[in-house]
């Protein structure tokens, strides 16, 4: 199968994604038979462009290279004006666009407008920006639903921990009540670092930043917007939430200190930053905030830059997920997972073995 990929975001995400799909390439011939080929990469003034698919030996160039505008062969232009920047339709093509730019949480722009478009123009999706899954979660599921594409979104609720996945294969046909979860890895590596190491806040805030942790914009990991985000992505995905932004109510870790970190210790209990959403009698209630969680709960022992969550079902009970490594290199990993995916539904009448 030959998928057309058009990338939008040339940053940690995006440059990550091209090195892996190149160092995959024969495997993704081999194991799935699928032969994917950029055919662009755009950015906020514009992008690289190539109809038969850019070259890959120029593609891990450009990966390792500088800033994309001061490449050879960068045109500028409108990263929304799609006719310029989609794979044409080709027989025998999945045309997919891969988002890994940033957009703004309440209204999802620049992403949202563009992705739903993409859609009705037969474009499959894969979205590591959340922003617009934030904003508008049911109007970007019932467009791709209208127009017959898939919508892929693991990079953008906690990438390495298969969280989406789990709900939507492994526990298909359950009901989800609640969901709780350690979702941020530089947040739980500052409590960790807090608790065991004995360091102040902001010390370990500096070691997570020095170990390269922290995204772009670090200050969502730390007032708990980005475990805000994961949360509601997860709630309205599996829950059917139908909730916003504005409806979670969300306490950071900026106000910890070493002394409640202390005090809990005596209690036999651990801080973590946890995202929680529970199913009430005829509604889900979100909530993230740093919680006390006793030494023996399975969050407790979710240490470091991991991640995991716990789902409670009516049919399989209580399942519980932990591990996943994080950064832009697993969440370019998720993306592929989710091109592979996304490859054997288009393709599924030819049947796959999973
Ligand atoms: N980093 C991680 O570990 C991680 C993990 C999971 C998910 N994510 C998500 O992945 C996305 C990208 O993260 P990143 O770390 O790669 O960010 P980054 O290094 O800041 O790169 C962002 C890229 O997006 C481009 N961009 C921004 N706004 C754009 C727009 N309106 N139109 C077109 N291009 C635009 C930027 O273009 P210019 O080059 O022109 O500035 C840049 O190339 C974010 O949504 C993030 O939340 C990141």
């Amino acid at each position: 199968m030959q998928i057309a990929i058009c990338l939008y975001g040339f940053g940690n995400v995006g440059r990550e994604f091209v090195r892996l799909l190149n160092r995959k390439a024969p495997y993704l011939k081999s194991r799935h038979g699928l032969e994917p080929r950029v055919v662009s990469i755009v950015t906020r003034k514009g992008g690289i462009r190539a109809e038969s698919g850019i070259d890959c030996p120029v593609l891990v160039n450009l990966a390792n290279a500088g800033t994309l505008s001061d490449q050879e062969g960068f045109v500028g232009g409108d990263p929304s004006d799609l006719d310029a920047w989609l794979p044409p339709m080709r027989e025998g093509d999945v045309r997919v666009l891969v988002d890994a730019t940033w957009s703004d949480l309440d209204t999802g722009e620049p992403a949202l407008s563009r992705l739903k478009d993409a859609a009705r123009r037969g474009c499959h999706l894969v979205t590591l920006n959340k922003a617009p899954l934030v904003a508008d979660f049911d109007g970007m599921a019932q467009v791709a639903r209208e127009s017959g594409v898939c919508l892929k979104f693991s990079g953008a609720a906690a990438a390495g921990l298969p969280a989406i996945d789990t709900v939507r294969v492994s526990l298909a046909g359950a009901q989800v009540d609640s969901i709780e979860g350690v979702l941020n890895s530089t947040t739980n590596y500052i409590l960790t670092a807090m608790s065991d190491d004995g360091l102040s806040y902001e010390e370990a805030l500096r070691r997570s930043r020095a170990m390269g942790l922290a995204e772009t914009q670090p200050e969502r990991d730390v007032s708990g917007i980005d475990t805000a985000c994961k949360i509601l992505i997860l709630a309205n995905a599996a829950m059917g939430a139908r909730k916003r932004l504005g409806d979670v109510k969300v306490t950071g870790i900026t106000e910890v200190t070493s002394r409640e970190i202390a005090y809990w210790a005596v209690q036999g209990r651990t801080l973590r930053l946890i995202g929680r959403a529970v199913r009430t009698a005829d509604d889900v209630s979100i909530e993230v905030k740093p919680t006390p969680v006793p030494y023996k709960d399975f969050l407790a022992q979710v240490t470091g830059d991991s991640k995991g969550v716990r789902f409670t079902t009516d049919v399989f009970g209580e399942l519980t997920i932990v591990g996943g490594s994080g950064g832009p290199s697993a969440a370019a990993s998720s993306a592929l997972k989710d091109l592979i995916n996304l490859a054997k539904a288009v393709g599924g009448e030819q049947g796959h073995i999973s």
